[in-house]
């Protein structure tokens, strides 16, 4: 049991957890209610990848209990039932599929797999492979209906995971770059940062994408986007590449969005303190009251920002939000608490509500 994560007393911890959970998603987790409340009123499947592990499937548990999701439990059936005997958990009637026992759907994914990425250098031998494996087996699930949204990623490298992501359901129509949002609360207001997760060195174009992509999933959350594009300098206070590459893309934002409020490129703290910014920069669009979405000029800044913030920062997050997939999927940071991953199937069932309402 160690291996999976729990912590020595795990059903002590889940009452305490439980009682933490009711506590909040009625108080300081406002944001997140409504998100809850909109799931509730139409739960949707929810495929998890990683089915062998105490905290999915507690979590799958809650959603199942709490009428947010039909959970569906991919991994090795014997070690699943395991651990739902170990923790008393109550996955009645909850399906549990092991991708390796699959022949019939594996021999049927691997052809639809073939079929998309044939010219893509896979061949259908290496499709038969990939399909036995949870990842690519949960995403072609996703892409063929038999669920509605996927959550992966909590005991696997980000990259590997998102990979089979985007080769199987890939991005949605008129987006470009997929990217990541955490959503950071403090006392105040919830902060939204992106790109946390995905694009390692965006360029000026790429992050007015980005920008756009952002903007959007702030609205998904109920709140309106004042968005500053952050650097290492104020207005054109110091040179280099990311100042340039920042302010470039704040250029062509404006352009692009002229309904968005967005200013750049300037400091973190800038951003959010509008004392400095009313006194130094009066002239910004965000000097009346700040940003609360902040668009990182790259990969190390943005996932460096966020996690130095729930570490030490003692700040509640949520996340991280995989933008712009073409149906849902989202990828949970190593490592992800109970909370976190019912948050993500939250978020996962109302994006899949909304993609349903779509097709
Ligand atoms: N948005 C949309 N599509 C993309 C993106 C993107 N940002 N990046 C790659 N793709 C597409 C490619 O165009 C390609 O499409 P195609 O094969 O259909 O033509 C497909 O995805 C697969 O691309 P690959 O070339 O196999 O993958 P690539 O080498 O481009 O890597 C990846 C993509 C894995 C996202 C890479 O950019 C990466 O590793 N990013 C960083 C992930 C990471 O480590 N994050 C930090 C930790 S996350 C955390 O802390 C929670």
């Amino acid at each position: 049991a160690m291996e999976t994560g729990v912590a020595k007393n795990p059903i002590k911890n889940w009452e305490r957890y439980h009682h933490d959970l009711q506590a909040r998603i009625g108080i300081d987790q406002k944001l997140m209610n409504r998100v809850i409340t909109q799931a509730r009123q139409n739960p949707k499947t929810v495929v998890f990848a990683e089915a062998d592990n105490y905290k999915i499937l507690k979590a799958a548990e809650t959603v199942l209990e709490q009428n947010m999701a039909f959970p569906i439990l991919l991994g090795e059936k014997a070690r699943i039932q395991e651990l739902i005997e170990e923790f008393h958990l109550e996955l009645d009637g909850v399906k549990i599929i092991d991708p390796r026992e699959e022949d019939a759907k594996c021999e049927k994914f691997a052809h639809l797999l073939y079929e998309k990425r044939k010219r893509k250098g896979m061949t259908l031998f290496d499709c038969r492979k990939l399909v036995r494996i949870r990842n690519y087996f949960g995403c072609m699930m996703v892409e063929t209906g038999e669920a509605d949204a996927l959550i992966s990623g909590l005991t696997r490298d980000y990259s590997s995971t998102i990979k089979p992501a985007l080769q199987v359901i890939g991005v949605e129509e008129g987006v470009n770059k997929v990217a990541g949002m955490y959503i950071i609360q403090n006392k105040k207001e919830p902060y939204f940062f992106s790109d946390t997760t995905v694009n390692l060195q965006p360029t000026a174009e790429e992050l007015v994408d980005i920008i756009g992509l952002t903007a959007r999933y702030v609205r998904f959350f109920d709140r309106v986007p004042r968005i500053a594009v952050l650097s290492y300098s104020n207005f054109g206070s110091s040179a280099g590449v990311v100042p340039t590459k920042t302010r470039e893309a704040t250029r062509m934002a404006k352009q692009r969005y002229p309904d968005l409020l967005i200013d750049g490129e300037m400091q973190a703290n800038t951003a959010v303190n509008t004392d400095l910014l009313r006194e130094h920069y009066p002239f910004s669009e965000l000097a009346n009251e700040g940003a609360n979405t902040l668009i990182f000029p790259g990969l190390a800044a943005g996932n460096i920002a966020y996690k130095l913030l729930q570490e030490i920062g003692g700040a509640e997050t949520i996340g991280p939000v995989l933008m712009g997939m073409r149906k849902p999927v989202h990828i949970l940071q190593l490592g992800s608490s109970v909370r976190d991953i019912i948050n993500m199937v939250a978020i996962a069932v109302v994006d899949a509500q909304t993609c349903k309402a779509k097709l």
